[in-house]
Formats: structure tokens, C-alpha cells, sequence
């Protein structure tokens, strides 16, 4: 939902920039204003119902439609407003947003969604930002007319956290795509650094506040600070994990949600208040809950520099040992005489698109009598609620899916432990290796059902790039192989056993 509150900034925060000079014809203007405001209102409740829809899979989808819905009512309050010289600008906007828009839900798979959502707060915090500049520029060249403390308060908070979140983002979303190195760049006193650099902004922020207004310091403290703020994205970023990136990004989308409602404060627009402060306070608390998902703090993950070479430190040794691995008919047949069977979806069933092949398997164990559960692990995949997304796409009934804590009581009694495409979030590492850079993040039981087949391709490690000893248990097997093909396999050999 981040996304959308970008949009929504993006597009409204344009329309006063295009729109200082005209004045409010005397005619008809009460009238519209009011009319503007009660379109805000009902975008701004849209919007609570919207995120109020997606506390529950069933509920999402009306969930996005409802926030949809208030985003065309926010932008059709926009158009109306009598500071618009001309659509020119906005049409062009919107036909290019659109477009790219559109090629990139066309296009980008859905296991790139956290690094689409990294450049989308990248494009919103630059619009921002650019708002924040403008307004800024248009007070002090054009009008050159003092500007308030609370107004300057509210851009320069605009501008630098505008600033950070655009090279943030730019960086969360390269070491996503693998552009730049995923591993922490780590270096002596990083973090004295990046702090002291960080109140170096908030000073220069201070300061235009307070300062008499000698334009010409003015203007050299503002747009230095525009470049400290640029530079505190890239530093603070560097130094994080690319296992880490998905809570970076939330906290950047965070970040970007404060400075588009300080954008709604400097230009008096309430629905930018009202949608920049949502984005805000989920955005933070997003970063918070998948933090303790990974049983992380939230000041390890900013400053712990996870997911790098600490792997290299992990204790869990697997030489010597051997993996079984297991045929089709000899998975079906477990399968199909299963009384219940517990399936652990992750990030590689993603990566095959095996959503269809799995509620089919699971329709055909359901036929034979046994009992299908869906164990969901909160951090499973690459994004929250990734597994919910696909397997309601593949139409599996939401009574089916179980968070972890409901679910981990139940694999002890579970006769098969199917385990498609997921690694790290069934590794008993995280309970027995305190060396492990996964050590305490809360797991699925997998490991305690009576048999555990896992579907992969090789023996290649999961995001945390640990090994996993639950392979190598005697009671687990691995049918190797691309999970929709063996999934596809699989559904055939059942409806025959
Ligand atoms: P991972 O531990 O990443 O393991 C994925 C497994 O899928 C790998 O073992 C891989 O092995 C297999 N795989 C990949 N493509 C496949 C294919 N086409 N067919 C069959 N198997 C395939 O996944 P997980 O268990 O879902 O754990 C998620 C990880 O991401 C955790 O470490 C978590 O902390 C991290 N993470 C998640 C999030 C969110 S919000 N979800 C946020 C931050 C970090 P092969 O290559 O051998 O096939």
C-alpha cells in the first residue's frame, strides 16, 4: 500500500507548484474549496478502510479497491483547485506515470516487488523533495517574502527526509537487484559517523528555521543540507544487509510517508497530512513487527550490520553427512496416505509460481481423506504476506493458512511436513546455533513432524545463505527439482496411488 501513498503525493503534490501565481477568483470559490475538503475527507477515510482491509487476507482485496477508490476522489478534489494555471503538466504526468506504471505491473515478476517498492519510494520521496524545493524557491526568489518558522519547520523537515529516502531507496533498491554488493559495507566509527553527519543536518534544519533572513546564507544552508540529507541516505543504508533490505524499506517508506505530510503542512493540503502520516505510522510499524518476526531489535537491524559475512561465522557443520533423496512415486505415495499433512510454502515456491500446483496437490490429498494445513511463517518469501498473496491468487481457502504460532503446536502430530521452496524459516539453526546469524528467529516446527519432504532444486542455501541440518535429518527427503514441475509430478502420481 506504501506505493500508493506515493502515488497519491506524487500527483497532488505537483498540482501547487504549477499553481503559485493565480489568485482565487472571488466567484465560486467558497463553494468549491468546500467541496474539495469533503472529497479530501472521504479520500482520507477510503484510505483508513483501506489499510483497515489488509489486517485480514480475506479482507485485502477490498481492502486495495477501497484505497483505490480514494485516491481517484483525492486526485479529483486536486483537479478542482483553482490554483491549477494549467493541465498541461498534470496530463503529461499522468499519461507518463501511467505508462511506466503500467510496465512495471506488466513486467516485474512478483519476487521483485521489494525492490519495485524501494524505487517507488524512491519517486515519491524525489517529488516530495522537488515540492519541498520549489515552494522553497518560489517564497524566497519570487515572492521574497520572510518565511515563517512553522512553514520553514515543515519544509525543511520535508526536504531532508525527502532527500534521505531518495538515495536510501536508490540504494535498498540496488542491493536488491543485485546491483550493488548485498553484503554490509562496513567500516571503523560508521555509525559516530552517520550520526554526526545526521545532527549536522538537523542543525542546518535549525537554523533555517531560526535564521534572520539573510537570503544568500539562506539559501547555501537549505540546499547544503538537501545534499547532507542525500548523502545520510546513502550511509545509512550501505552498512545493512541485503537480508535486511524488506524492514530498510519500510522504515524508508516511513520516512517518506513524514515527509509528504510535512509536504501537506507547507502547502495547507489535508489529504497529504492525513495520507503522509498513515504511510508514516504503518510504514514504522511494518519495520517493527517483521523485526520481531526475525527475532531482531530494531536498533540490530539498523545498526548490525546483518546478513553478510556473519554467515561465514555460523557453527552448523553438515560434512560427513548425507542427504536423501526421494522419487516422485515414493513422495506421492507418502503423500497420498498421509492422515495429515502440513505444507510449508516458501520463497522458492514464489520463484516457480507453484501456488496452482500446490492447492491442486492439496485438493487431491483432501480427496483421499487426509487433512491439508498451510503453515505460514511471517518472513517466508520476500515480502510480508508474500505467501498469502500467492496461495488466495491460487484460490486456497483462507481457513487454511495458519500463522506460525497457531501451527507449531500441530507439526509433532503432522505425518508428512512438505516443505516447497522454503529454507531458512524451517532451519533448526535458529534454535540450536548460537553462531548462526539466523539464532533466535522463531521457525517453523517442521523438523518435529514424522517425515519431511522438501522440494528444491539443489543443495544452494536460502536468503541467509546458512546450511540447513534439517535436510540432512534421517527422516527428511529431497525431491530435487523445480517445484512446479514436481508439484505438477506430484498431483498426477497422487490421483493415481
Ligand atoms: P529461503 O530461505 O530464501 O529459501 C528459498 C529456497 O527456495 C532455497 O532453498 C532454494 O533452493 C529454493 N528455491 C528457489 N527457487 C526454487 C524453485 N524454482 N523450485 C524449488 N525450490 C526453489 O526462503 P524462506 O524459507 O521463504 O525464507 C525467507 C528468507 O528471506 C528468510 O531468511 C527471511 O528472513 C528473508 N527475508 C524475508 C522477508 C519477508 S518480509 N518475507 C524480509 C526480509 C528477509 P534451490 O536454489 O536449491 O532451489
Amino acid at each position: 500500500m506504501g506505493h500508493l501513498w506515493q502515488l497519491i503525493s506524487t500527483l497532488l503534490a505537483a498540482v501547487p507548484t504549477v499553481a503559485h501565481a493565480t489568485p482565487e477568483p472571488a466567484t465560486s470559490g467558497e463553494a468549491r474549496e468546500l467541496f474539495i475538503q469533503i472529497c479530501y475527507l472521504a479520500a482520507s477515510v477510503l484510505f483508513i478502510l483501506g489499510l483497515r482491509g489488509l489486517t485480514a487476507p480475506d479482507k485485502a482485496r477490498r481492502g486495495m479497491q477501497l484505497a483505490a477508490a480514494g485516491m481517484l476522489v483525492a486526485v479529483i478534489g486536486t483537479f478542482l483547485d483553482f490554483r491549477i494555471v494549467s493541465f498541461v503538466w498534470i496530463i503529461l504526468g499522468l499519461i507518463l506515470g501511467s505508462g511506466i506504471g503500467a510496465a512495471i505491473s506488466i513486467w516485474m515478476p512478483m519476487t521483485a516487488i521489494p525492490q519495485r517498492t524501494a524505487i517507488s519510494h524512491a519517486f515519491g520521496a524525489l517529488a516530495a523533495t522537488l515540492v519541498g524545493i520549489s515552494h522553497y524557491d518560489y517564497i524566497t526568489n519570487v515572492l521574497q517574502e520572510p518565511i515563517g518558522h512553522i512553514e520553514m519547520a515543515a519544509l525543511g523537515f520535508e526536504v531532508m527526509f525527502g532527500a534521505l529516502t531518495i538515495t536510501g531507496s536508490l540504494m535498498a533498491f540496488g542491493k536488491l537487484q543485485e546491483l550493488l554488493p548485498s553484503a554490509p559495507i562496513t567500516y571503523e566509527y560508521q555509525n559516530e559517523m552517520n550520526i554526526s553527519l545526521f545532527i549536522v543536518a538537523v542543525l542546518m534544519f535549525i537554523f533555517l528555521i531560526f535564521a534572520p533572513s539573510d537570503w544568500a546564507i539562506h539559501h547555501v544552508v537549505f540546499y547544503l543540507m538537501v545534499l547532507v540529507g542525500l548523502a545520510v541516505g546513502v550511509l545509512i543504508v550501505v552498512p545493512i544487509g541485503g537480508a535486511d533490505m524488506p524492514v530498510v524499506i519500510s522504515l524508508l517508506n516511513s520516512y517518506a510517508g513524514l515527509a509528504s505530510s510535512a509536504t501537506g503542512f507547507a502547502l495547507g493540503n489535508n489529504v497529504l497530512i492525513i495520507a503522509g502520516a498513515l504511510d508514516g505510522a504503518s510504514g514504522f510499524l511494518l519495520s517493527v513487527l517483521m523485526s520481531k518476526a526475525m527475532n531482531r531489535s530494531f536498533s540490530n537491524v539498523l545498526f548490525g550490520a546483518f546478513g553478510g559475512s556473519v554467515a561465514a561465522a555460523s557453527s552448523t557443520s553438515t560434512s560427513g553427512l548425507t542427504v536423501k533423496s526421494v522419487s516422485v512415486e515414493d513422495a506421492a505415495t507418502q503423500l497420498a496416505y498421509a492422515r495429515n499433512v502440513i505444507i510449508v510454502p516458501g520463497y522458492g515456491m514464489a520463484v516457480a509460481q507453484a501456488q496452482h500446483q500446490v492447492r491442486e496437490l492439496a485438493e487431491q490429498i483432501e480427496k483421499r481423506g487426509g487433512e491439508v494445513k498451510f503453515a505460514i511463517h511471517p518472513v517466508a518469501g520476500r515480502m510480508p504476506g508474500h505467501m498469502n498473496v500467492l496461495l488466495a491468487e491460487a484460490n486456497v481457502p483462507y481457513d487454511k493458512l495458519f500463522d506460525m504460532d497457531e501451527i507449531n503446536g500441530e507439526f509433532s502430530r503432522a505425518d508428512v511436513a512438505l516443505v516447497i521452496g522454503a529454507n531458512d524459516v524451517v532451519n533448526p539453526a535458529a534454535r540450536t546455533d548460537p553462531a548462526s546469524p539466523i539464532y533466535g528467529m522463531p521457525i517453523l516446527n517442521a523438523d518435529q513432524a514424522a517425515n519431511v519432504i522438501v522440494l528444491k532444486r539443489s543443495m544452494n542455501p536460502g536468503f541467509a545463505g546458512i546450511e540447513n541440518a534439517l535436510f540432512y535429518d534421517p527422516k527428511c527427503s529431497l525431491l530435487f527439482g523445480d517445484a512446479k514441475a514436481s508439484l505438477t509430478k506430484l498431483v498426477q502420481e497422487v490421483k493415481r496411488a
